[in-house]
């Protein structure tokens, strides 16, 4: 025993073997305040746990899997080898929220005999300064070709009751508003809403959650579990035990029931635990992009972040209409469609848009309803509603292009699938070679409704094959993808960057065409879904009260200043400026913020962040000085402290401050703001006043001398 403990200390001086009864084994592996220990226990079976600063995080947790047949691969393990490695590069990302990436991690690879089946199993471990993870590797061998996961057993046993923010484990959408509860208080269908299809079908399981579930321990922790590299596997929930506090993995099953159907050689994608002492700590890591793999994109010089606008709020607010008549057989005798004089993508209505980007700096257009098919495209469960490739005779393709192009503005390509995806894979070649053909640089795809084929999920192994089937389709056509009612992201954007965005959580549209969300959403967005990538909000709403014709007294939970903040705390590279023009011409003061705001970032720095609570964010444009802030809150009141000791110490800059006027109050008076100027420097901390349900958004540029003689210092 000793023989071996010593060996194992020799063979690197990454881990060392713990104390240990008399079979059982431990490995550790550290980094900074993190570290991980496993345990080859005497049935074979393998533990692993996780402490930070010496106190447990992860109690000793279950590892394996179960194969269909019955086949256990939990215990009866002998370990054969071992690898371990250390590494530490950066690398840059295409767009992000930094320009360099440092990527640093220590390595431990157990590899796995189980005796009595001749099965080989890997499981390789990476502890970072943030977290840990971990994933199996199935290699290729005899006892092991074609096989199924039918249950993971991955566990993570936590230390207390902490207090979680989850939204149901819904096989099918992200879509639901988040619950603030200790874990013993998780009750999926108390909080799912009644969707389509009924909660026993997308909800089985009561007290399963969605990942990344983000947590908060009583000694002040900050905890999130998730996944990443979400490839060729269903998406993972986790069971909440809610007595013990055991979180085990609840992969999404397929239409007979079934996980996972995979060929050696094979990997699981890694289950990640990220661990700060620091709420901004969650929101500094980088580790889930650096568990996935590099791009995959040679030259990408043809993926460009930006701004687009969108015929598509007042579809959303029911001003217009995505269908170009009222009921699919409305036809005249010789076959005409009839108009129902509502239609929002009218070449006329688009052009006006066109005008609206270009005049506004504003490089895409988003425009939905153009196409075919619309009348009954929800709700049908039928599919083969669209074809992707024939306009509504109100949309002249040609002419549209013919005046983006002499505008300036780029056109983004909308194809709603209904959820038929089976037949989207039929149609995506043809839909791809018209974007190429007019010029389509980006388009948004979706996925409303009961997945085709029929029994499939949203976030099952079939589905994640297709929308990663999208991606590199939109890649070989060199087309941005921006996939709504996808499954959560899990890091896939570093290897695919023209998987610029997705929605897969509760968006603003919520704010259009029902209740909507709570004043603290955005603020626990950030610490949950933007751990997997960025998300195609659609913030910018201007006009927040009686925007919706079908409840007039229906409102944002939001104050204009808050709108403009939302640029800069929800990260993404593709961000939408939703509202009507005609809502942006009443406030051109504000919207200035919106033309001026960058997309794509030289640095971050987090400077108030707490869940559910409130965030203060600072970013550096890339390629240039200027920096940005955003600060919001929940429904209270607060007073966001920036510094800005990031700035250039040897420069003057001009600040705009975008904050809400002192009346102003999400409910009583969300349009009421100031904007004020005024000098600054990296000694400068400003206090401004936030609204119940506000915010505050700031340009910071270095100064002109005029702005140097005119304008006072912040005091
Ligand atoms: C839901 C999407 O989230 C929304 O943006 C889109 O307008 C509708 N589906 C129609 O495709
Ligand atoms: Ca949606």
């Amino acid at each position: 025993m000793l023989l071996q403990r010593l060996s194992a200390f020799i063979l690197s001086s990454l881990f060392l073997a713990l104390p240990a009864s008399a079979q059982e084994r431990s490995y550790s592996l550290r980094m900074e305040a993190v570290s991980l220990s496993l345990h080859h226990q005497n049935d074979g079976s393998l533990r692993y746990e996780v402490h930070y600063r010496d106190q447990p995080v992860v109690l000793p947790s279950p590892l394996g899997f179960t194969l269909a047949g019955g086949r256990e691969l939990e215990k009866g393990f002998r370990i054969v080898g071992m690898d371990t490695s250390s590494y530490d590069q950066s690398w840059e990302p295409v767009w992000g929220e930094e320009q360099v990436i440092r990527d640093r991690h220590r390595q431990l690879t157990l590899r796995l005999l189980q005796e009595a089946t001749g099965i080989r199993m890997d499981i390789c471990f990476r502890v970072f300064a943030e977290g840990v993870a971990f994933r199996y590797v199935f290699p290729r061998q005899p006892a092991l070709t074609y096989f199924v996961i039918t249950a993971e057993k991955t566990g993570f046993r936590l230390t207390g009751d902490h207090t979680a923010f989850w939204i149901p484990g819904d096989y099918d959408t992200n879509e639901q508003p988040y619950t603030r509860s200790p874990l013993s208080k998780v009750d999926a269908w108390q909080s799912t809403m009644v969707s389509e299809g009924g909660r026993e079908i997308n909800v089985p399981d009561r007290y399963a959650v969605q990942t990344p579930l983000t947590m908060k321990t009583a000694a002040g922790l900050y905890l999130s579990l998730h996944e990443a590299a979400l490839v060729d596997f269903p998406a993972m929930q986790l069971h909440v035990d809610r007595e013990k506090y055991l979180l085990t993995a609840n992969l999404v099953p397929d239409a007979i029931g079934n996980k996972a159907y995979l060929r050696t050689p094979a990997l699981s994608p890694w289950r990640t635990i990220l661990i700060s002492d620091r709420a901004a700590g969650l929101l500094e890591s980088r580790m889930i992009l650096n568990l996935n793999e590099p791009s995959r994109i040679q030259n990408p010089a043809w993926i460009q972040p930006m701004k687009f606008a969108g015929v598509w709020w007042e579809m959303q607010t029911n001003k217009g209409s995505w269908n170009y008549t009222d009921h699919p057989d409305s036809s005249t005798a010789d076959g005409r469609l009839i108009p129902n004089g509502r239609h929002s993508a009218r070449t006329e209505n688009v052009k006006r848009y066109i005008d609206f980007a270009a005049q506004s700096g504003i490089k895409g257009l988003l425009v939905e309803g153009w196409n075919t098919g619309w009348e009954a495209w929800y709700g049908n469960w039928y599919g083969r509603h669209f074809d992707f490739v024939t306009p509504y005779p109100d949309f002249d393709v040609q002419s549209i292009q013919a005046y983006a192009r002499e505008k300036g503005v780029q056109m983004i390509m909308h194809n709603e699938t209904s959820a038929d995806a089976a037949t989207y894979d039929q149609q995506m070649d043809t839909a791809f070679k018209f974007m190429n053909t007019y010029g389509y640089p980006a388009v948004k795809t979706g996925y409303v409704g009961r997945i085709i084929p029929r029994g499939e999920h949203h976030d099952g192994q079939w589905m994640i094959n297709h929308y990663l089937r999208s991606i590199r389709k939109a890649a070989a056509h060199k087309v941005m993808i921006d996939i709504h009612e996808p499954v959560r992201p899990t890091g896939l954007h570093r290897t695919w960057p023209n998987f610029i965005a997705s929605e897969a959580a509760r968006g603003n549209e919520f704010n259009a065409f029902a209740e909507g969300s709570p004043p603290d959403h955005e603020t626990i967005l950030p610490f949950t879904r933007l751990l997997g990538g960025p998300m195609d909000y659609t913030p910018g709403i201007f006009k927040l009260r009686g925007y919706a014709s079908a409840d007039p007294g229906r409102q944002l939970k939001s104050t204009l200043a808050k709108q403009l903040a939302l640029y800069v705390t929800l990260y993404s590279p593709l961000q939408m400026v939703a509202d009507l023009p005609e809502h942006y011409a009443a406030h051109p003061d504000a919207f200035a913020f919106i033309r001026e705001v960058p997309v794509d970032w030289q640095a971050t720095r987090i400077l108030e962040a707490e869940p559910g609570d409130y965030l203060t964010v600072a970013r550096k444009q890339k390629g240039g000085e200027g920096w940005y802030v955003g600060a919001i809150t929940d429904e209270n009141s607060r007073v966001a402290t920036v510094s800005l000791d990031y700035l250039d110490p040897g420069v003057t800059y001009a600040a705009t401050i975008y904050a809400d006027a002192a009346s102003a109050d999400w409910k009583a008076n969300p349009e009421a703001y100031t904007i004020n100027s005024c000098l600054v420097n990296h000694k400068s901390l400003l206090k401004i006043k936030i609204a119940p349900g506000g915010g505050a958004a700031i340009s910071i540029r270095p100064a002109t001398p005029e702005q140097v003689k005119d304008l006072k210092f912040y005091r």
